[in-house]
């Protein structure tokens, strides 16, 4: 049941993914990890198959937390082939999707190749407006909160306004994709509940939903399923339930 009202919309404009759970389909298959990773990457192309045909404008994949190098080096590595191989292989199938890739994340920290990808894609994609993909590698975020207030303080120091009058706005703008709405719902594979320094600040009033589904078996129900339990919750935003009715009656009269 979906009102498509503005405190309870049907569908999400902004689903932010936590892909977990890669190491172990490969463990129960006794295959090694990587294996796991390149499975999650077929999984991701479907996953943006299924927003575009949904008509979901916004889609942020975890897809390499700044925790991830205390992983084993070659692991690492082979994840960061992975990546090199999507940024070559798959942007000409984004191109003509419609879709629009964005990485966000520390990029000063990879490889400079590896930069050059991204910038060309982020390039030749700049114009498309079916579905924005936000790729969160190297991302924490502590990060991203960190970098923000860094360019706060610049403007401070600019002479732009006083230390006193620094404002939760002021922060914001900085952001990593603090010009598209902040994500309506979070899904977790993988059976972990928790954040995992994922997007702190933008998921304030995200709703969540968890599932034991390993990344890699993820597949269009699972999805559907997640949009059907989103599509019955209530967001209030601090408010309570009969002001969000009320809300809800004067937008439909
Ligand atoms: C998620 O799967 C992918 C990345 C973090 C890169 P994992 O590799 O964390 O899989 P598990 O949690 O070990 O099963
Ligand atoms: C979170 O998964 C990061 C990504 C999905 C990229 P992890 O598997 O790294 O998270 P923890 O370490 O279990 O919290
Ligand atoms: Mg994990």
């Amino acid at each position: 049941m979906s009102s498509g009202h503005e405190n309870r919309p049907a569908i999400p404009r902004h689903i932010a993914v936590i892909m977990d759970g890669n190491g172990r389909w490969a463990y129960r298959q006794h295959l090694p990890r990587v294996a796991g990773h390149r499975r999650g990457a077929e999984v991701v192309r479907e996953m943006v198959q299924s927003c575009v045909d949904l008509g979901i404008p916004f889609l942020t994949l975890f897809a390499f937390s700044t925790e991830n190098w205390r992983r084993p080096a070659l692991e690492v590595r082979l994840l960061m082939n992975l990546f090199r191989l999507l940024l070559r292989r798959e942007v000409r199938k984004l191109q003509e999707n419609g879709v629009r890739l964005r990485i966000i994340g520390d990029r000063g920290a990879l490889d400079r190749d590896i930069r050059q990808l991204i910038e060309e894609a982020e390039t030749l994609t700049r114009a498309n407006n079916r579905l924005q993909l936000n790729l969160a590698v190297n991302y924490g975020g502590r990060w991203d909160i960190t970098q923000a207030a860094r360019a706060a303080m610049a403007a401070v120091q600019a002479g732009e306004f006083a230390p006193e009058d620094l404002s939760e706005a002021h922060i914001a703008r900085h952001l990593a994709l603090a010009d598209i709405p902040e994500p309506d719902l979070l899904i977790r594979t993988g059976g972990e509940e928790r954040i995992s320094n994922f997007l702190i600040w933008q998921l304030a009033y995200t709703e969540f939903y968890f599932t034991d589904t390993l990344w890699p078996d993820v597949d269009r129900a699972v999805l559907e399923h997640a949009l059907h339990s989103f599509a019955h919750r209530q967001r209030r935003f601090g408010r309570t339930g009969d002001q969000v009715l009320e809300a809800d009656c004067s937008v439909s009269d």
